[in-house]
């Protein structure tokens, strides 16, 4: 006995001019011992009004009919957009007609002389039409649940710059202008004369110490929302490297195709963190690295920003891990911006290249990232 993959009674709709034919059906499907309900029709009018009911599941079509074909039947489904998985069932119709039939996308046919498969041949178009659709509403779900994370990651970034910049803007209003207070009247009280040489000398300390505060809280800042992306990409990237360099002591070099890359703010912020970001991971992960390179090029109409280090280079595992968001956040951080992220690596070190066309990118200046929308999926890793 055939396996119902529908679990319930099958509702078959005939399209058949011969109630011979119709009644030879019913008899080889009882046979079989397939469950089902079948109804018969006999012109392309019945026909168009049943198949659009929603009341089956498959079709059975003669091919001959009295001025029609069961391929004018298949067209008038297809012009419905009724999806159901269609099968002829006819005398000889040749092949030319059966592989036409097969080509426009009939799921399968049976010879009239072979009707004792039609149980078997209407159980396995189910199964390939529920299979196909089972795909089909994967396919989009995955695509809908793709397009809600990138819209997630997009939104987690344009939290994360507006509150880089809402907390700089804090530390520069409250505690920079608190501090500077501070400042003006311990310089004050230092001025006054006859001042007892142990309160002087710790007016001294307490300024030296002030003087450090004053000074993270602006290299606070400085790494919230560096104001040095307002003398252009070049001066940025040049001051994050100089700092690494202080830092770390890895010597940076950074080539430039031009001493000013004008290029719209939004594209200007994806490079810097991107820059940032590269140099962090060098830091954290390649501690035999003595080198980095960064090139900047506006060349042929592409921002281009390389980061290269020495390093021991990374593995296609690495960048697979499941808590690391660095390089992930940047792939979507240029896709937004219409660029992508290339990342290859050798025992000679790892190298990690942005590229963002510039023509079609706007020039309007959103006051965060993500507020720029370019999509595009050309994202891609490479391992060398
Ligand atoms: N310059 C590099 N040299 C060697 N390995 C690297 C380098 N950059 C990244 N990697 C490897 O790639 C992995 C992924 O980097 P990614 O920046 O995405 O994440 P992370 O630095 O581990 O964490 P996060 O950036 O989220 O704080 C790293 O964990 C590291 O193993
Ligand atoms: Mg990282």
């Amino acid at each position: 006995m055939p396996e119902n993959p529908l679990n319930r009674p099958v509702r078959i709709l005939h399209l058949e001019d011969s109630r011979v034919d119709h009644a030879l059906v019913k008899f080889a499907l009882q046979r079989s011992g397939l469950q089902h309900d079948i109804l018969l029709v006999d012109t392309l009018d019945d026909f168009g009004r049943e198949v659009t009911s929603g009341r089956y599941d498959i079709v059975l079509a003669d091919y001959h009919l009295p001025g029609f074909s069961g391929l004018d039947a298949w067209d008038r489904m297809v012009e419905l957009r009724v999806d159901l998985p269609f099968v002829i069932l006819s005398g000889a119709i040749g092949e030319a007609a059966a592989v036409e039939a097969i080509h426009r996308g009939v799921s399968d046919y049976v010879l009239k002389d072979n009707i004792s498969r039609v149980a078997h041949v209407i159980e396995r178009a189910i199964e390939v039409s529920e299979t196909r659709r089972a795909k089909a509403r994967a396919d989009a779900d995955l695509a809908e649940s793709r397009r809600r994370l990138a819209e997630l990651a997009e939104h987690l970034q344009t939290s994360i710059e507006q509150e880089r910049a809402d907390i700089a803007r804090e530390i520069h209003d409250d505690i920079g202008g608190s501090l500077a207070a501070v400042k003006l009247d311990l310089a004050w009280i230092a001025r006054r004369p006859a001042l007892d040489p142990d309160v002087r000398q710790h007016m001294d300390t307490a300024l030296e110490m002030l003087q450090h505060a004053l000074g993270a809280s602006q290299r606070i800042m400085m790494n919230l929302r560096p104001p040095i992306l307002d003398q252009g990409l070049v001066a940025a990237v040049q001051w994050l490297g100089g700092g690494f360099e202080k830092r770390t002591g890895v010597r940076v070099s950074v080539r430039r195709s031009a001493d000013q890359i004008d290029v719209p703010r939004p594209v200007q912020l994806v490079a810097y963190r991107c820059a940032q970001e590269a140099l962090t991971n060098v830091s954290k992960h390649a501690p035999q690295a003595t080198q980095v390179d960064i090139d900047l090029s506006d060349r042929e109409g592409v921002l281009t920003l390389e980061v290269s280090d020495n390093g021991q280079g990374l593995s296609a595992e690495a960048l697979r891990k499941a808590k690391s968001f660095g390089l992930l956040g940047l792939q979507e951080r240029a896709a937004k911006v219409g660029g992508w992220l290339d990342i290859s690596s050798s025992a000679r070190g790892t190298s990690v290249i942005l590229s963002v066309p510039l023509d079609g990118v706007t020039a309007t200046e959103p006051e965060t990232e993500g507020a720029n929308h370019h999509n595009n999926d050309r994202t891609r890793d490479s391992q060398q």
